[in-house]
């Protein structure tokens, strides 16, 4: 048996030899999917030996699977990431005057991958814009199902727009909107179960990783019921479903409004942990994180299903087509979510190894040239000679 599978909590269960699918990924997703293989087997035979081992399966997304199938997400890769509940993918290019809006948020709904896991936290040599990166470790959940993010809204100007506005003014009798005839629309979903499913996630992360510190980050003041009912029943759910942790101090919640934690997330980050918030807040937060510990070249990301197990790690950059092709791309995104997938599945050792190896080229100026150009001694490498340089250290 080679399959991941899940126990009743979604926890994986994971045989020695597990089959896992990834997709390359266009633009510089071969370059990067490359080093990444490459480094997490040797990452994985040197804390294992022969014990453990991972069985790629290349499966088709992107440019890639449309040139070779005519489709842009073939459903033989949507099943293979149901079947084998984990996969790994590099960034895929957004098909232009196709069916499909967007890959990633089609293999997300497709699985409901209702958490946006990004940790976010500083590696020593890394330049960053902040006096204090090192304060910066913490760790975002962010609700990738519902919010503005729904997808529901319309053009000014339309007939659909037209008929929401007198639904409004007639049937809700809404009174405020200061330019009805030239406004374009949108809806804002956001659930009990939405929100309580992601803070339960978050809740229960917060603990097993003895974090303590769980924040949950909204705009309650002033959308009092979409974000304000967020705040609400994460507090309902906190006090009926973790009361033993709160009394015994293995979790700690306080909520913060979204601006504000943006301002104490730049001056004091050292005060936050684990944070949960919702779509929006979430895809800002994320980013503006990423940049205190060097940009999202080096930030790794998952969507992930904690009920079902679920998980899609993934590099948070795009395909680059600048770049693309010419042995520039930085790998570390990609690999470092290759980490974040090991220590799903419970492989943390070879997780720690990679790490290690990482932080021993940075302290040394020694990284693809998006990065080197910023460090003091800073010695640009190509992609694949930073993937040697990082294989020698987990060889050592
Ligand atoms: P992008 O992230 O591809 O590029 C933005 C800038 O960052 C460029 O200057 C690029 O050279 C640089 N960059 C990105 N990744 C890098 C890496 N690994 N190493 C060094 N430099 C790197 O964003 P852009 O240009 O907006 O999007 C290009 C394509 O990627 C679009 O089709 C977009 O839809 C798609 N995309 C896909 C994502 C995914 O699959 N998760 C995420 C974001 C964009």
């Amino acid at each position: 048996m080679s399959t991941i599978t899940a126990d009743h909590n979604g926890k994986p269960i994971v045989p020695n030899h597990p089959t896992i699918p990834f997709v390359e990924g266009d633009g510089v997703g071969s370059e990067v999917t490359r080093s990444m293989l490459r480094v997490v087997d040797e990452a994985v035979k040197r804390a294992y030996d022969e014990r453990r081992s991972i069985r790629w399966k290349e499966v088709l997304a992107g440019k890639k699977a449309y040139d070779q199938t005519g489709e842009w997400l073939p459903k033989a890769t949507m099943e293979a990431f149901r079947q084998y509940l984990i996969g790994i993918k590099g960034p895929l290019t957004t098909p232009i005057g196709d069916g499909i809006r967007s890959l990633n948020v089609a293999l997300r709904q497709g699985l409901d991958l209702y958490v946006c896991l990004r940790p976010v936290r500083w590696f020593e040599g890394v330049v960053s814009p902040v006096k204090r990166p090192q304060d910066v470790d913490i760790t975002v959940f962010r609700e990738n199902t519902e919010d503005i993010y729904a997808g529901i809204e319309w053009d000014a100007n339309t007939d659909k727009a037209k008929k929401f506005l007198c639904f409004l003014q007639e049937e809700m009798g809404v009174t405020k909107i200061r330019f009805p005839e030239t406004s374009a629309f949108g809806v804002k979903p956001v659930s009990r179960e939405g929100t309580e499913r992601l803070i339960r996630a978050a809740a229960r992360y917060t603990i097993e990783t003895g974090r303590k510190h769980l924040t949950l980050v909204h705009k309650g003041n002033i959308m009092k019921f979409t974000e304000g009912g967020f705040k609400r029943w994460g507090y309902e759910l906190i006090q009926r479903e973790f009361a033993a942790e709160l009394n015994n101090g293995t979790l700690i919640v306080n909520d913060c409004i979204a601006d504000a934690f943006l301002q104490n997330a730049l001056l004091k980050p050292e005060a936050y942990s684990v944070v949960a918030t919702l779509n929006l807040n979430g895809d800002y937060i994320s980013d503006m994180l990423a940049a205190q510990v060097g940009g999202i070249g080096i930030s790794p990301g998952a969507n992930i299903n904690y009920t079902t197990g679920h998980a899609i790690f993934e590099a948070t950059h795009g395909t680059a087509p600048d770049i693309a092709g010419k042995n520039m791309a930085n790998p570390c995104s990609l690999i470092l979510s290759a980490t974040m997938l090991l220590d799903y599945i419970g492989w943390s050792e070879a997780a720690r190894i990679i790490e290690k190896a990482l932080a021993h080229c940075f302290t040394q100026g020694k990284a693809t040239a998006d990065l080197a150009r910023f460090m003091p001694q800073g010695k640009p490498l190509s992609t694949s000679d930073f993937t040697q340089e990082l294989l020698s250290h987990i060889t050592l």
